[in-house]
Formats: structure tokens, C-alpha cells, sequence
């Protein structure tokens, strides 16, 4: 296999964004931004996504495997993070679905959003000279420090990173980067539009899960992986997630047959099972009552674990949600930790039209940040050294795989 590949792109395909230029670059109109969010900005909170480097006509080499998921693969080459997948037994490629929503949330010359992670279609043409393969390919940045999958003991680990002495600010700076990272999550489902002739359908995500959420430089959080995106009002099922983080409703399809018509309230509960996760380092379902008397045992293929899986939990769920919900209010109450505890609670609400909006859970959440940060004087420099500290190890060995690239 050649060791070079040679790649040419017919236009510049990644939405870029250029660090103190008020307007986005390449002729994009610019995020409306809100008041909350522009004092975030000023006080050095959010960044901009810096921009890619992309080569007009260069080599691009393979680097190294950034990640693998039901799908695809992601690969990087040279500095470009590139998804490819594979022709299914239907004959169908297994991008075709993602391609089709890329091209419409990406679309040319619209605005850049903040916690989207960009993606882009490649041409057949591209994608030939560059794997050698036939099929297409989607194309985006590589995330520089990856998915919050494969740091989610460093942040359920936060405190040992975190130097300050003192017990309730410690909590406090735990809370501010918490805030931090669901604040971007959720602005980012609130940028999941499809675009059309000027028009603006929300849409949502469906498979919101540490996997698909990319962690950049400084906290900077974008969401990827829009294989199962869908406009609000579309139905799903019990087929539609990843089970550990769907929604009870959609679980529930499994025994009622009937589908569940989409709204972003499925989302909500997928953010509040990521962050959950994140912060305790396993599932608030993972109890010995789970181990014991839900959790499939014997079973003789993977699709009936499955099957068995979503069954039990959807049961397990609606027994034993509200418990959890009162716990998880109770824990660490008087803390700087309350804000978020409460908030998560809410997320887990049985009932989709209890969870709170989206919209809601942006300002409670920009509120806190700006809260936490005035009460206990918490710094951007301050969060950045953290960020520096916790992830040295991986942005090196991405530094240092750039210039020692593995070959296949
Ligand atoms: N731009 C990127 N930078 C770094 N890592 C990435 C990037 N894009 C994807 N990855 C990694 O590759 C993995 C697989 O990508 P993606 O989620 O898009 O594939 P998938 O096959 O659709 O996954 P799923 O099984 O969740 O549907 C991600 O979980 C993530 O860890
Ligand atoms: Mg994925």
C-alpha cells in the first residue's frame, strides 16, 4: 500500500472560524449569540473552534485510528480526521443515512455553529485518489483530545487534578467544568438544524453518548456522529439509540409496539445519562438490585441480550426512576454542586413532557457558569491549566503521533 496519499479538495470543505475575527470566515453568517453566552465569551470561557489546516492539493498520510463505531471508522490523515464506511449486505452504504443529514446541517454558507463539530461530504472523486476505495467518506478536524469516551475517568477523577486546597471551592471548580461541558452539549442540540432554502428545521440528535461528544482544545465541546439524526416530529422506537442512554419512552416501544413521535425532550435524557456517567463513572441504574434481578444472564446470542437488555431496563427504569431522582436531589445538597444535581434530576423524569427545554436548561446553565465563576473567583486561566493538566498525556501522544505516524 502506498505509504503517501494524495488528496485534492475541489473547495475548502471545513467550516472554519478564525480566533478574534467577530465574523466567521468563508462567508458565513454569524452565530446569534446571546447575552449570557457573549459575557461567557468575554470572560474567556467559550472559544471559537480554531481553524483546520486543511491541504489545498498536499499528501496526506495515515496516522493512526482515532476511533471505530457501528458505522464507520475514523481515521487520521495527516491532520484531517476522515470517516469512512462499508457496503452493507443490502447493498446500501453504511454512511449514506449520515451523509444525507451532513449535507443539510453543514450546508454551504450557512453559520458556523459552536459545539457542532464540523463535518463534511467528500466528493466520490476525493475519496478515490485518497483511500483507494470507492464509496464517500465524511470529513472533520480531529478532536484534540478526543471523545469524552476515551477520557471518562479523567473526569469522573476531577478532583485529584484539581490543586485547590480549600473543600468547597475544589467542589465548585468540579461544578464550573460540569456546567461547562452539558452547557456546550446541550447549545450544540440547540444548533442541530436542518437547513434549506433559508428555512430551519430543529432535528434531533438520538445518539447523544460520551462517544459522540468530542473534547477540544480549552473545554471546547462538539458534537458528532449524526447517523441517527431526525427532524423533531419524525417516530422512533426502541431500535433508535444507543439502549444505555435511550430514553425510557423509546425503550418502552419494545412492549407496546406503538412509536414515539421525536421531540428534543429524547435528547434531554440522553445528556443528563452522558453526564451522569461522567461524573459518577457508571450508570445510575448499575445497582446490586440491577445486577441481581435485571441484568440479562444467560443468553444465547447477542441480539437477545439486547432485546432482554432494553426490556429490563425499561422496567427497571420506571420502578425505580423516581428513588434515584430523590437521591440524586438529596446528595451533596448544600453544596456548589447542588445547581447541577437538581438539574440532572429533572433531566430523568419518566414523563418526556415533564424533562425540562432545552432552551430552559441553556440559560439555567449559563446562569451557573457565571454564578460559580463570580462566587468563587473561578479564572479562565484557571480552567485552562486544569484542562492542560488533565489531558497532557493524550494531546502529546496526539503531538507526537503526528510526527511518528504508525503505517498499516
Ligand atoms: N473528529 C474526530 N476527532 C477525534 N475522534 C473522532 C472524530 N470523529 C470521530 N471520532 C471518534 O471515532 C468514533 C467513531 O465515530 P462515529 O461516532 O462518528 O462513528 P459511528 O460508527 O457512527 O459510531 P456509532 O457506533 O456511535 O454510531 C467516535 O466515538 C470518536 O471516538
Ligand atoms: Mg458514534
Amino acid at each position: 500500500m502506498n505509504k503517501y496519499k494524495i488528496i485534492a479538495f475541489t473547495k475548502t470543505p471545513i467550516l472554519k472560524k478564525v480566533k478574534g475575527n467577530p465574523g466567521p470566515a468563508m462567508g458565513h453568517a454569524p452565530t446569534p449569540t446571546s447575552p449570557r453566552r457573549m459575557e461567557l465569551k468575554r470572560a474567556g470561557f467559550l472559544r471559537p473552534m480554531s481553524p483546520v489546516n486543511l491541504y489545498p492539493a498536499g499528501l496526506l498520510r495515515f496516522n493512526s485510528e482515532l476511533g471505530a463505531g457501528g458505522f464507520g471508522t475514523v481515521g487520521l490523515y495527516s491532520d484531517i480526521a476522515v470517516k469512512t464506511g462499508v457496503i452493507r449486505p443490502d447493498g446500501r452504504h453504511s454512511l449514506t443515512k449520515e451523509i444525507r443529514v451532513v449535507r443539510r446541517l453543514f450546508p454551504d454558507g450557512a453559520a458556523a455553529p459552536e459545539n457542532l463539530f464540523p463535518v463534511t461530504v467528500s466528493s466520490t472523486d476525493i475519496i478515490d485518489r485518497f483511500i483507494g476505495e470507492h464509496g464517500p467518506a465524511l470529513i472533520s478536524k480531529p478532536a484534540a483530545v478526543g471523545s469524552l469516551d476515551t477520557i471518562r475517568h479523567l473526569l469522573t477523577d476531577i478532583d485529584a487534578y484539581i490543586t485547590e486546597t480549600d473543600p468547597e471551592r475544589k467542589l465548585a471548580i468540579k461544578a464550573f467544568i460540569f456546567a461547562l461541558i452539558t452547557y456546550q452539549m446541550i447549545n450544540g442540540l440547540l444548533e442541530l438544524k436542518f437547513k434549506k432554502n433559508g428555512t430551519e428545521t430543529p432535528a434531533v440528535h438520538c445518539d447523544v453518548k460520551p462517544a459522540n461528544v468530542l473534547l477540544h482544545k480549552q473545554w471546547h465541546i462538539g458534537l458528532t456522529d449524526f447517523g441517527l439524526t431526525h427532524k423533531v416530529g419524525d417516530q422512533g422506537n426502541y431500535m433508535l439509540g444507543t439502549p444505555l442512554y435511550m430514553a425510557p419512552e423509546l425503550l418502552d416501544t419494545l412492549n407496546t409496539d406503538l412509536s414515539v413521535t421525536l421531540t428534543e425532550k429524547q435528547d434531554v435524557w440522553s445528556v443528563a445519562a452522558t453526564v451522569y456517567e461522567l461524573l459518577f463513572g457508571g450508570m445510575f441504574y448499575e445497582t446490586k438490585t440491577w445486577k441481581r434481578y435485571y441484568e440479562p444472564k444467560s443468553c444465547s446470542s447477542t441480539t437477545e441480550y439486547e432485546m432482554k437488555f432494553k426490556e429490563n431496563l425499561s422496567a427497571y427504569l420506571y420502578k425505580y426512576t423516581k428513588k434515584f431522582q430523590y437521591k440524586l436531589c438529596d446528595y451533596k445538597k448544600d453544596t456548589p454542586m447542588r445547581g447541577l444535581h437538581i438539574l440532572l434530576a429533572h433531566m430523568f423524569q419518566l414523563k418526556p413532557e415533564k424533562r425540562p427545554r432545552l432552551i430552559k436548561m441553556r440559560s439555567f446553565f449559563s446562569e451557573e457558569l457565571l454564578n460559580l465563576s463570580s462566587t468563587y473567583n473561578i479564572t479562565p486561566t484557571e480552567i485552562n491549566d486544569l484542562f492542560e493538566t488533565m489531558f497532557s498525556d493524550s494531546l502529546r501522544s496526539k503531538r507526537s503521533s503526528l510526527h511518528h505516524p504508525h503505517h498499516h
